[in-house]
């Protein structure tokens, strides 16, 4: 069900067939055990503060790092720079009314800036916004106006090991009792997140995006969708739900655009390039974001952004809806989903978009949450492979006005899997590592504080292990490998 290739293997074996050919690369290299212990020091132990050229595989995120096409290089030479009026604007605005269907089109620098304008311009203090999962960003910037989040995921999102096809779905129950609670006009809008990032690139079904269309319409409350990752959501869609088995994937963006007042999303993920933008069809919603643009981004015809992103967004949008280019990522996320599950490794189940997300808190179940579970462990698996990962747990909170800890509903290490940018082999060896790591997951240790920002503090955060667990790690890892690589 997972695997859409069309291509079988005669062995019978599961093997996600790469529909590319790769005519560009980087050199990387792989530093030793020794200096993966002194860069990972010098990063005050957040994956974040490394350098790349520390860095074997960069997994930190998909985000602006995808590979791109060469109808995307070629689109750039084509590039209108101009501050107003730019042809390529209007190329880009076209690319996104054949894609969404919507009307109207405003550029933003990348996803967050889209985030901050329809916040800026539709949340009031005291307003509630419900969505199925938060964004780190999406909830600080609504906070930032005075607004406060409220999740309504569905039962059993939470829980890593539950298969289930749409984890992302919004419960409706909790939405209606939420609304009910609230009164429809504390709220600001209802925001449905596609391939739900922080639950483990889980995603939404159409069903449920009717669901919700519908109850919000009878309500007059706004539908906001974060098309960021919608690639992915789109593939699970097609592949997971027997209704769309037969339509195309054009028809299915289509459908669930219909259903949404407003969509925005960070094209450094949708289209491969480097971006972002919202898109209505609405001409109120349109003319009250619109004034955000000039004002935060930039003039109305680039927000922001590189005239050359903007052609290879439009090229990559047209290449979202090619299922052989689509269905890489899943792909290879299940190939190492499975290659970790063979090795015991607790990992998110089913597979989903984004990346493989290691759960954290069956992996090192004795490290307390107040020591960040999911931060020490991407400490090591660094360690390990030179590997970098993102903590997605309590580092990723933000405490409470009284200072104390919210601790996260998940504590996990998501190892990003960039669009056609990794090789197999290089997905066996990340597997490898882990692996060796879950053997040895006793040596590792917690994590604390050494210098700790007030907002979004995951970010340049510094940490210290509590304990020498990193040395004895080091010296585990030199006795089973002795060339330290
Ligand atoms: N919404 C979702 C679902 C995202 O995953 C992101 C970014 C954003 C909004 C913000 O977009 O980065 O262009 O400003 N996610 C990245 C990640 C950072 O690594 O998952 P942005």
């Amino acid at each position: 069900m997972e695997n859409t290739n069309s291509v079988q293997f005669f062995s019978g074996e599961n093997i996600p067939l790469e529909m590319h050919k790769v005519r560009m690369v980087q050199r990387l290299h792989l530093p030793t055990v020794e200096d993966r212990l002194r860069a990972m020091q010098a990063a005050g132990n957040n994956t974040f503060l490394l350098r790349n050229r520390d860095v074997y595989l960069d997994m930190l995120t998909d985000s602006g790092v995808n590979a791109m096409s060469e109808a995307q290089y070629a689109a750039m030479m084509m590039a209108d720079d101009s501050y107003a009026g730019s042809e390529t604007f209007f190329r880009l605005s076209d690319a996104l009314h054949e894609f969404f269907g919507k009307d109207y089109f405003l550029p933003a620098h990348q996803g967050r800036a889209a985030e901050n304008i329809i916040a800026s311009a539709f949340v009031k203090p005291g307003d509630i916004t419900p969505m199925n999962y938060h964004f780190t960003t999406t909830k600080a910037l609504i906070t930032r106006m005075g607004g406060t989040v409220v999740e309504v995921f569905s039962e059993d999102a939470l829980d890593s090991s539950v298969i289930k096809p749409f984890k992302g779905d919004l419960n409706m129950e909790k939405l209606e009792a939420c609304v009910q609670a609230a009164g429809a006009s504390k709220i600001s809008f209802v925001r449905i997140e596609a391939g739900t990032n922080l639950i483990g690139g889980q995603p939404v079904s159409l069903q449920n995006m009717r669901a919700v269309s519908k109850f919000c319409r009878a309500k007059g409350i706004p539908l906001v969708f974060d098309a960021s990752l919608l690639a992915d959501n789109l593939f699970f869609i097609k592949t997971r739900d027997a209704e769309c088995a037969d339509k195309t994937l054009g028809a299915i963006v289509h459908e669930l655009s219909e259903l949404m007042d407003i969509i925005y999303f960070s094209a450094r993920k949708l289209g491969c390039a480097r971006g972002g933008g919202i898109v209505t069809s609405d001409k109120a919603l349109y003319e009250a974001m619109r004034e955000f643009v000039p004002l935060f981004e930039g003039f109305l015809t680039y927000g922001g952004m590189s005239v050359r992103e903007m052609e290879a967004m439009a090229v990559g949008l047209r290449e979202t809806l090619d299922l052989e280019v689509i269905n890489q990522t899943p792909m290879f996320i299940a190939a190492l989903g499975e290659a970790l599950q063979q090795k015991g490794v607790p990992v998110v189940t089913p597979f989903g978009g984004l990346g493989c997300h290691v759960d954290a808190s069956r992996f090192v179940e004795h490290i307390p949450q107040s020591q960040y579970p999911a931060g020490a462990l991407g400490a090591a698996i660094y360690l390990a492979g030179g590997i970098r990962g993102m903590e997605r747990g309590t580092l990723s909170e933000q405490r409470r006005p009284d200072g104390s800890e919210t601790f996260s509903e998940m504590e996990l290490v998501r190892l990003a899997v960039p669009k056609r940018v990794f090789t197999l082999s290089q997905i066996k060896f990340v597997a490898d590592r882990v692996g060796w790591l879950y053997e040895n997951r006793n040596l590792i240790g917690g994590l604390t504080f050494e210098e700790e920002p007030s907002t979004l503090r995951f970010f340049f955060g510094r940490l210290r292990p509590i304990g020498d667990w990193q040395e004895k790690l080091a010296a585990k890892f030199l006795a089973d490998m002795p060339n330290g690589l």
